[in-house]
């Protein structure tokens, strides 16, 4: 591992002279970037984060004040396996790809690139939540989040550069010029331009849109091009973090709230009704499924065909790995009804990914609800039914309720308030978030968290103003 070098890497680059100047190229670029667009206000403070000495099972997860722009930025892998194999599709059992396969070279590129995009966009709409944070505690896993979407960014870049030639060094000056909600020069994906400008936003985009990245990157690390594995592999150890962030930070707002229903009226307590937190829940979470794809998708056939990208655990869950000769049955629009349609299984496979993400966020509800229930409340949270506000796939141009009945463009028009967050929900919410700063301190609407970080208890100082 050469840690110190000006590009952190295990990935030998020194020995890689073309690569290494041109990502040192690309350096100052990023770094521009960041203090652009990074965290506002706190890149001289000093943060306890977490940052890679190695890419071991200790080694990553090292613990240290650090300034976030002189965060080890850099590129780890997860080491190779010796003998890796082609592990589903049409090519298994062949060795795995050390190259980009030529008639899939565009489509590849084109799934690091949107994969690339999302890392730095998430750092851009995240970039002004330090100034209200709900406790320092709570700054910190902010600012952790930020840094390793920066440095997912630079694993995206790495394949990008040492894969793909010029066109991949052109892409990867593109992933630092477009910028999140801008009309003129917009992230590719929508859930990347929406605002996230208030802590449950965050915590529901890091529920439910960072999620996303788990299944995406984990449909890759079973790739057959084995550079592309590896890096995903080892960005997924992180993923966990921001999932893990979410997840509570929902959790600790659901168990405040209803705290507060105890005692009377939440809004007049300054805290978040159950009604908004659901509304923000339809919101991230119907945005997150278009992040898969169509339903029925003739690219998610060609790319396991190629070995490219598998299914969710494919090696583990799975004993067929050629998935050829099965079909999937899921619900399609047919004037104006819904109908049964059967596809071709290798069709389905973003359909098969984002049923598994699915499951993955009812356990999160489960856990919520837990909480309403253990506080004696009758009230529960759910997911919407995934046709509900898509804007992409079989059901984006039709529109139906939060159960997902189809209903007409106007009646979903009349009920739009009910379900998805207004300008005066997200005005209410705004109007909560003050900084709340000193150690051990946490804001009104929020519960504090079970414990702190790798051992250190809530009260600690974990960012120095
Ligand atoms: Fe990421
Ligand atoms: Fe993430």
């Amino acid at each position: 591992m050469n840690l110190y070098d000006r590009i952190p890497n295990n990935v030998n680059l020194s020995e890689d002279k073309k690569l290494q100047r041109a990502l040192e190229k690309w350096l100052p670029n990023y770094i521009n970037w960041w203090r652009e667009m990074g965290p506002d206000g706190f890149q001289e403070k000093d943060v306890w984060l977490r940052t890679a000495v190695d890419v071991g099972s200790e080694g990553w997860a090292h613990f240290d004040y650090v300034k976030m722009p002189d965060y080890r930025w850099g590129i780890f892998l997860e080491p190779a396996e010796p003998d890796a194999k082609v592990g589903f599709g049409d090519n298994q059992g062949r060795p795995a790809y050390q190259e980009v396969p030529g008639e899939f070279r565009n489509a590849l590129r084109r799934i690091i690139v949107t994969q690339g995009d999302t890392e730095p966009a998430s750092v851009e709409q995240q970039r002004q939540l330090g100034k209200t944070c709900p406790s320092l505690y709570d700054l910190r896993n902010l600012f952790q989040v930020n840094v390793e979407e920066g440095r997912h960014l630079w694993a995206m870049v790495y394949l990008l550069h040492g894969y793909f030639g010029r066109d991949g060094r052109d892409e990867a000056d593109a992933l630092l010029e477009r910028r999140s909600g801008n009309p003129d020069k917009p992230r590719i994906l929508e859930a990347f331009n929406q605002p996230c400008d208030d802590w449950l936003n965050f915590f529901a985009f890091t529920m439910f849109t960072d999620r996303d990245g788990k299944y995406q990157l984990s449909a890759l690390a079973e790739s057959g091009f084995e550079p592309l594995a590896r890096t995903c592999q080892f960005m997924l150890t992180e993923e966990a973090h921001h999932m893990f962030v979410g997840d509570t930070g929902l959790g600790r707002v659901v168990r405040r709230t209803a705290q507060l229903m105890k005692e009377g009226d939440v809004r007049e307590l300054g805290g978040i009704p159950l009604e908004i937190i659901q509304k923000y829940i339809n919101f991230w979470f119907s945005y997150s499924l278009d992040l898969f794809g169509g339903e029925i998708s003739s690219n998610s056939a060609d790319f396991f065909a190629a070995g490219l990208k598998g299914r969710y655990k494919e090696q583990e869950q799975y004993v067929d790995h050629s998935a050829a000769n099965e079909n999937f049955t899921m619900q399609v629009v047919e004037d104006g009804q819904l109908r049964s349609r059967e596809v071709p299984l290798r069709n389905a496979l973003n359909e098969v990914l984002r049923t598994e993400y699915i499951k993955d966020c009812e356990k999160g509800l489960a856990r919520w609800n837990k909480v309403l229930n253990e506080a004696g409340m009758s009230e529960r949270l759910y997911l919407p039914n995934p046709r509900f506000h898509r804007h992409v796939g079989e059901y984006a141009d039709h529109s139906f309720d939060i159960h997902g009945n189809p209903i007409s463009k106007e009646e979903f028009e009349k009920h739009k308030s009910e379900w998805i967050p207004t300008l005066k929900d997200r005005e209410y919410v705004r109007s909560l978030m003050h900084p709340v700063t000193e150690p051990g301190k946490i804001a009104n609407w929020i519960a504090p968290p079970a414990a702190g970080i790798k051992g250190k208890p809530f009260e600690f100082e974990y960012v120095r103003l």
